[in-house]
């Protein structure tokens, strides 16, 4: 009997470039936070992102945390983000004695629903957070808008969405500051990472600042620090990594796109599969391929699905559980509902779509979604 190979939902791609990079620091003892990859990888990404700053950190939770830091959020504020998302979003607020205030998705795109935004005003609103969901980018005109009257900024989170384009504008220079993540699952990857993007050079020195203990930027002057920060640097092994995956981050991304193009043209007519979302104004970069699997139309539920899949040796993930029903923050939502965001939770899968996800393996995938079917 010949073993079928498992199919992992991502796995990172890596390739001799990242190989010599990585041995060029170690062969020159550049393996702290200084060395030319930090400064080439930074700069490259700014590029990419058409951002005037690049500002590499730990982690996309350390990019939105520094971010939210440097824009002053602390005791007393409020930040608005959707709850349909990663933990560490809000997290990061709460880290800072701010308070998450939690709106609804839109099916549409899934993303943070900007008229809820304007529902969820206070004085107290300090900073408002879209979330690129999956690599659908948020409907930021419209969000602009209701933030205009009282110039509220933005924190972008594009830890799922390297690449992905707003009205031909890329994500990472879209809000007042933006975070990466370069986790191993990312569409680029440094294993552990993130970056901070901004065309605003106050916030830039801020978070140059902060990511360094508090070192005073302007005095330029050793053990000087004029404000309490954190240690976020990112080490030049890691950068070095960073560097070699950006110059692939568009062969990635278009990777991802024909993925993505592949699964829907084999699941659309699957009963009971709702296909991710793309706006004719939207470059979605399909980070996580994800469907929606209404359980009576299909023949099965979501997570039945996922343990035939499993048994078939098909990797896959369930799409996040809601910050309003984790069980630390719960308390805080009682008696608000979010209807979409339980839906997105209760029905969504995100199916085998990393960098080294193959077209067999894509056919695979969707032949035995659609044998398990009421089809
Ligand atoms: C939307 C979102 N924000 C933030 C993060 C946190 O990034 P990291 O794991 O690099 O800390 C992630 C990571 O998966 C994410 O998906």
């Amino acid at each position: 009997m010949v073993a079928v190979e498992r199919i992992a939902i991502a796995a990172p791609v890596l390739s001799p470039a990242e190989t010599a990079n990585v041995m060029e620091c170690l062969n020159t003892n550049w393996i702290s936070s200084k060395g030319r990859f930090i400064n080439e990888f930074e700069k490259g990404f700014a590029e990419k992102v058409g951002a005037k700053h690049a500002i590499a950190v730990t982690s996309g939770t350390t990019a939105l945390h520094v971010a939210l830091a440097a824009l002053g959020v602390g005791p007393g504020d409020e930040v608005i983000l959707p709850t349909f998302t990663m933990i560490a979003c809000a997290n990061v607020v709460t880290q800072l004695g701010a308070k998450p205030v939690l709106v609804d998705s839109e099916m549409t795109t899934w993303n943070m629903d900007p008229a809820q935004v304007r529902a969820k005003l206070t004085p107290r609103t300090k900073v408002v957070m879209p979330v690129h969901i999956y690599g659908h980018p948020v409907q930021m005109d419209e969000l602009k808008e209701v933030l205009a009257p009282r110039n509220i900024p933005t924190l972008e989170d594009g830890a799922e969405a390297h690449g992905a384009q707003y009205k031909g504008t890329p994500v990472g220079s879209l809000a007042t500051i933006s975070a990466f993540s370069f986790y191993a699952n990312k569409i680029i990857t440094t294993g552990e990472g993130g970056m901070v993007t901004t065309n605003d050079d106050a916030l830039a020195n801020a978070v140059l600042s902060l990511r360094d203990q508090g070192y005073d930027i302007t005095r330029r002057k050793w053990l000087i620090h004029d404000r309490i920060g954190y240690n976020y640097r990112l080490t030049n092994l890691q950068a070095a990594v960073g560097l070699a995956q950006l110059k692939r981050m568009d062969e990635f991304v278009e990777h991802h796109r024909k993925v993505a193009t592949l699964y829907n043209s084999l699941l659309k007519n699957t009963p009971g599969i709702t296909l991710p979302p793309e706006h004719p104004w939207a470059k979605n970069v399909y980070w996580m391929y994800t469907i929606l699997v209404d359980g009576a139309a299909f023949g099965m539920s979501k997570d039945d699905l996922m343990t035939k899949l499993g048994e078939a040796g098909i990797d896959t993930r369930s799409a996040f559980l809601p910050i309003h029903q984790q069980q630390i923050y719960a308390k805080g939502y009682l008696g608000q509902s979010f209807p979409v965001a339980d839906r997105l939770a209760t029905q969504g899968v995100n199916l085998p779509s990393g960098n080294n996800t193959t077209e067999e393996e894509v056919r695979r995938v969707a032949a035995t979604i659609v044998s398990l079917s009421r089809k």
